[in-house]
């Protein structure tokens, strides 16, 4: 078979070896996520970090608006979040990280911190 000749060997390594580079380069970059006030499915994303923080910590926080957010490609996609929540008398804004693997219906907040 062709393919087994040597000179055909570098060339498919050189490809392969391209092909993971670019790969690598669209997974585990944040990218800004697009037309964020619009986008349900990151609403849903900030409401879900939101009701995880105040179940784990008794708080009682509530969604004002997503700041800013942007996504990073892993297994499945980290959302990072910039989130304007109010406890009623305060207002302030948190980065929340959700990890979602959608096709598992599996999404974890992995943090909340307060940004100053
Ligand atoms: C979710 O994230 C928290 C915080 O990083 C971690 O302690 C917990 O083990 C994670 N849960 C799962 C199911 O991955």
């Amino acid at each position: 078979m062709a393919i087994t000749r040597p000179h055909h060997v570098i060339i498919l390594s050189i490809l392969l070896f391209a092909s993971i580079s670019a790969f690598a380069a669209l997974v585990g970059g944040w990218t800004p996520i697009k037309d964020l006030q619009n986008n349900h499915h990151v609403a849903e994303i900030a409401d879900y970090a939101v009701s995880e923080y105040d179940r784990r910590s008794g708080a009682k926080l509530k969604l004002v608006k997503v700041v800013r957010g942007e996504s990073q490609v892993v297994a499945g996609t980290n959302y990072r979040l910039v989130l304007k929540v109010t406890d009623g008398s305060k207002t302030q804004d948190y980065q929340a990280v959700v990890w979602e693997k959608p096709w598992e219906h599996f999404k974890n907040l992995t943090s909340f911190t307060l940004l100053h």
